[in-house]
């Protein structure tokens, strides 16, 4: 088992509490439309994240596109689920974790006081490498979300359409009542992104959510990631680099010593690197 593994126990076992609909009270507008091509929905300015006095990540300079699929790629420890858990303030369960810098979402500091991290991770969902369905009904586990945020509303057909939306409704369909658990891995990964989407979040990150997949599955969840980009923006780290390569529109390339080496297409960072370290990386020189 991984250090990665066993830290997220905490991480699964949060529960989300009920939160306002804002990120703050002053924040009714924050969600306001305002797509267009490629416009910015998470930035980082000047990130660094300690762990007491280790330093995971350095000064990371990036900024995420809304509605499409951005992917972190590097090697085992150089802080790609340090970055991911920033994002949605899933660091700040690990007592030893320390943040410094701008995380901005929407343009807002996630880090400033006024923010509640409840609310904000009902914007930003977030899916694990192990699939973790709740001991509980298939139903169950997609409507939970729902209720504990109070979203007492068209429960049935939100759940329906999660499903759906997870690719899952058609093979659930007639056993709702069933447990979560008895599904399938790949089955059980689709019922956790059924159960993230379902409070209809901004964003989806992902952490490694094949991993531990079969190529069938894992095929399955790619093409379903890719889908998901039409409505989200799809944060996904992933030790795999062709899959990477197929469903991501941006990669970012962090390196030992927790560094954002290089961001870009996805088919720059692949075919025509800048970086020496990063062509190294991606050509399998090291890592
Ligand atoms: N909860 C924690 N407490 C202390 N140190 C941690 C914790 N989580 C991560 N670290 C350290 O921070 C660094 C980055 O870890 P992180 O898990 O973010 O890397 P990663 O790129 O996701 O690795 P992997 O590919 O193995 O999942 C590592 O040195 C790790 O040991
Ligand atoms: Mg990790």
């Amino acid at each position: 088992m991984t250090s990665s593994e066993t830290e997220q126990t905490d991480e699964q076992n949060a529960t989300p509490t009920p939160g306002t609909d804002g990120l703050t009270d002053s924040a009714d507008d924050w969600s306001a439309d305002q797509s267009t091509d490629d416009r910015t929905i998470i930035e980082a300015r000047d990130l660094d994240v300690y762990y007491g006095d280790e330093q995971a990540l350095q000064s990371v300079d990036v900024a995420i596109p809304e509605k499409r699929v951005t992917a972190m790629i590097g090697p085992s420890g150089c802080g790609k689920s340090t970055f991911l858990r920033s994002i949605n303030r899933m660091n700040d369960l690990i007592d030893a974790a320390r943040v410094e810098g701008e995380l901005l979402f929407d343009g807002k500091n996630v880090y400033d006081d006024d923010v509640d991290p409840v609310a904000l991770r009902r914007k930003i969902g977030m899916v694990f490498q192990s699939p973790n369905p709740f001991p509980k009904s298939i139903y169950d586990n997609v409507a939970y979300g729902l209720e504990v945020q109070g979203k007492t509303d068209d429960v049935d057909e939100k759940v329906h359409r999660a499903l759906e939306r997870a690719a899952l409704l058609d093979e659930v369909e007639d056993q709702l009542d069933e447990s979560g658990l008895e599904l399938s891995g790949g089955q059980q990964q689709r019922l956790c992104i059924a159960r993230a989407i379902a409070p209809d979040p901004e964003v989806l990150l992902m952490d490694e959510p094949a991993s531990a997949l079969d190529p069938v599955a894992t095929s399955q969840i790619e093409d379903l990631i890719e889908e998901l980009a039409e409505d989200y923006t799809v944060v996904i780290v992933t030790h795999n680099m062709q899959q990477a390569a197929r469903i991501s529109d941006r990669t970012a390339v962090f390196l030992t010593g927790g560094e954002l080496v290089e961001f870009d297409d996805t088919t720059k960072i692949f075919e025509n690197p800048e970086s020496q370290r990063v062509e190294d990386y991606i050509t399998g020189k090291f890592g």
